[in-house]
């Protein structure tokens, strides 16, 4: 999973880039930041949240914002997923993967892969919340 496979404690410079600053952060208070729809998960694994929330303007993903409690690697996935999501329409933006995520960010710690499933489980859930809201 990691491109330096000598350290598995090892961080590639686009995650270090991204955790040290995240693309669509909701900076301030979540609850003004206006969405279409929005989507909240926990990590079964280390118990951290994730907060999703999408704007949606024909179709497709407008804007997107994100916060959560979970870890650097947590922050650097969504990052990620946030610059691969803008602009896609809701179906294909449900179909980024974990793996397309730790790919984009050039490989995660293997112990740290499931901190990259956080933010596309929310955004599934920011989905299904738009659509289940216009349906
Ligand atoms: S350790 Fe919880 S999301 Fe990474």
């Amino acid at each position: 999973m990691s491109e330096n496979n000598a350290n598995p404690f090892a961080y590639t410079e686009i995650v270090k880039d991204h955790f040290l600053n995240p693309r669509n952060f909701i900076m301030g208070d979540e609850k003004e930041w206006q969405s279409d729809g929005e989507g909240i998960v926990g990590n079964p694994v280390c118990g951290d949240q994730m907060l999703v929330k999408i704007r949606v303007k024909n179709g497709k993903i407008e804007d997107i914002g994100w916060k959560t409690y979970g870890c650097a690697s947590a922050i650097a996935s969504t990052s990620a997923l946030s610059e691969l999501a803008k602009g896609q329409t809701l179906e294909d933006a449900d179909k980024i993967t974990a793996k397309e995520i730790c790919d984009f960010l050039g490989g995660l710690p293997e112990h740290k892969f499931h901190c990259s499933v956080l933010g596309h489980q929310a955004l599934h859930k920011a989905i299904q919340n738009y659509l289940e809201k216009t349906s």
